[in-house]
């Protein structure tokens, strides 16, 4: 049996310092990409994947306000148009290519694609999803939709 991966493995694997700019400045290049002309807030988005790969995104934003598409969104989308995989280190930023925090909604994204363990270079530090966005709901709450399933397939038999 493996042995569940530590916070300590995490931080261990993380890129060094020169990893991290890089990644911050092409969440600073793609930021130049974004369309925010009502809240003149543009936000960039980069994150590396686990085969390496390096996925982006920018907002996207809509005359009917709500409608919005956080940087985030984009980036989910390149992940899986590019071929899938799990997030392993993540930065968003500002116009001035600043550091910023990802959205309550963006982080329940990233702990979809990431899980606790993905990395985040946040205003405070590097820091795993699971001190970003702690005691989260996630996939595993639904497991008992899966046994469920297999219970109602079985009354089925
Ligand atoms: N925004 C993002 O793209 N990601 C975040 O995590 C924070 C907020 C965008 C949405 C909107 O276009 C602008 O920033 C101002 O809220």
């Amino acid at each position: 049996m493996m042995a569940e991966r530590t916070v300590e493995d995490a931080v261990r694997e993380t890129l060094d310092q020169q990893g991290w700019d890089e990644l911050r400045v092409t969440a600073t290049e793609v930021m130049r990409r974004a369309y925010a002309p009502y809240s003149r807030y543009p936000v960039g988005a980069a994150a590396r994947v686990d085969d390496g790969r390096v996925v982006v995104g920018c907002n996207v934003e809509n005359a009917a306000y709500g409608v919005v598409l956080c940087a985030e969104c984009g980036l989910v989308s390149q992940l899986y148009s590019t071929g899938g995989g799990r997030l392993t280190h993540f930065v968003c930023v500002n116009g001035e290519g600043e550091i910023i925090m990802p959205c309550g909604r963006c982080r329940q994204l990233l702990f979809e694609h990431g899980g606790r363990d993905l990395l985040v270079w946040t205003v405070s530090g590097v820091k795993p999803m699971s001190e970003v966005l702690p005691d989260a709901f996630g996939p595993d709450d639904l497991t008992h939709l899966a046994d469920l399933a297999d219970a109602a397939s079985e009354g089925t038999d």
